[in-house]
């Protein structure tokens, strides 16, 4: 039952908001009240296409029954139960049904509460891994520049954006990082990139300067989404797939944003025809609808673990929340509508529909990229001289004002609407967008 619409409250000062210009806000606040389907609601009774699906997280769009009643019902069931030396049914139910759905070995789950906490889960795991085999000089992680890995200091230390790493000191020790994939000679590609396979080589550069010996991972996002929209050029991952596995170095897939149908598939690794050796999921592993995220390994990566005498535990490493009931209910639920809506497929049958309408914005002005992949897509415009971001962020205002959610990263305005959006949706999104732009400074 939709609850009575609350007055939008007068005092903002308490809340310090995440990833925002907080006095900007504050001044003139965009506030969400209620969802539905492809819709938000405004504190002002506005109606508001969705096209980030929440922060790339509610797939299977929003309040969806099957998940609001499941959450409900768990809730007044079992409402916690111990996630260490206990169980509950759920959870082991919820890592059989992420398994089926998962590329080819990739078999153990292990659940955190977030997209960062699954990246640090990954990380130890990969340290503790090689430890485990007696392989203990491998100690450094590789990233990429211009990758997202949430805000853990693992996660900003593999990361490679430069406003999440700067002002917080000199992070974890022994990382390094591939150049990123983002070439000017793909602008305005349909798809995969033709060229930039040859920057995976750098891995062998990585290599010789450190020795493979002493490397852990190679941790990248196969799609890099929050840094702007990057695809992996063609024939890139398979390249990083072959290198990891010849200098015995893990390779993990963040698929946090990729995971769960964004591309066209379950997951982008299945989508690339790469299988890593750990991927690290979040966001619509449970619809975006209660925190969880997990860690998917291989049986050889969980396996090292299995080993000593059988009461002490294998991995000293865990979350109070990790599995808990009502977000392990919330992701069954999730996967049940992704099955029976199509919806781990659906962006593959759509994407050529998004991708016609996103290049259709190409010759508006200020537009320098344009590129796309399943359902998901960004416009890179020119920054203001002297002002960078100050483009896209108007834009993006102007846009909400306009009825439809995009999100901006810099001057790249990125968009990934929940997979159950129809065509007309996605013509009314790009419309509006396109005239948003024409009026655009
Ligand atoms: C690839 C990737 N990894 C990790 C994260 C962090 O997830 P969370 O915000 O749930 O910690 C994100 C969030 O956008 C992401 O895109």
């Amino acid at each position: 039952m939709p609850l009575d619409r609350k007055p939008a409250p007068n005092d903002l000062r308490a809340f310090w908001m995440p990833f925002t210009a907080n006095r900007q806000f504050k001044s003139a606040p965009r506030m969400l009240t209620e969802a539905q389907d492809m819709h938000y609601t405004a504190a002002d009774g506005r109606q508001i296409l969705d096209g980030t699906a929440g922060l790339w997280c509610c797939n299977a769009g929003h309040c969806r029954p099957k998940i609001t009643e499941a959450v409900q019902s768990q809730i007044g069931v079992l409402d916690y139960a111990p996630a260490f030396q206990m169980g509950h049914p759920l959870a082991f139910e919820l890592a059989n049904r992420i398994v089926d759905i998962a590329p080819e070995g990739m078999e153990h789950v292990f659940y955190c509460n977030s997209g960062s906490e699954a990246v640090d889960t990954a990380l130890k795991i990969a340290l503790a891994y090689h430890r485990a085999r007696g392989d203990s000089a491998r100690t450094r992680l590789i990233g990429r520049e211009r990758g997202y890995h949430g805000v853990g200091f693992g996660g900003i230390s593999v990361g490679g954006i430069v406003n999440n790493r700067r002002h917080f000191g000199t992070l974890l020790a022994g990382v390094d990082h591939l150049p990123h994939t983002h070439l000017p000679e793909n602008r305005m590609t349909r798809g995969q990139p033709e060229h930039g396979a040859h920057l995976a080589d750098e891995l062998e550069r990585l290599v010789a300067l450190h020795g493979a010996e002493t490397i852990a991972a190679v941790i990248v996002e196969p799609m890099a989404g929050s840094t702007g929209v990057l695809m992996p050029p063609k024939g890139y991952l398979q390249k990083l797939r072959e290198l990891t596995r010849k200098h015995g170095i893990l390779l993990i897939f963040d698929e946090v944003i990729t995971g769960f149908g964004r591309l066209g598939s379950p997951f982008a690794a299945q989508h690339f025809g790469v299988v890593p050796d750990m991927i690290t999921c979040a966001k619509g592993l449970t619809n975006g609808v209660i925190p969880m995220g997990a860690v998917l390994t291989s049986a050889a990566i969980h396996d090292a673990f299995m080993q000593g005498p059988e009461h002490i535990i294998e991995l000293f490493h865990g979350y109070t929340y990790s599995g808990n009931p009502v977000s392990c209910a919330a992701a069954i639920a999730t996967l049940d509508t992704y099955a029976e809506e199509g919806l781990l497929t659906r962006a593959s049958e759509l994407e050529h529909h998004w991708q016609e309408a996103i290049h259709s914005l190409a010759d508006h002005p200020h537009v320098v990229d344009i590129r796309n992949m399943g359902l998901i897509g960004a416009v890179e415009l020119a920054p203001i001289e002297g002002q960078p971001g100050k483009r896209a962020f108007d834009i993006f205002v102007k846009a909400f004002e306009a009825g439809i959610l995009i999100r901006v990263t810099g001057d790249i305005i990125a968009m990934s609407p929940p997979l159950i959006i129809s065509k007309d949706q996605i013509d009314e999104l790009i419309g509006t967008l396109g005239d948003v732009l024409k009026n655009a400074a």
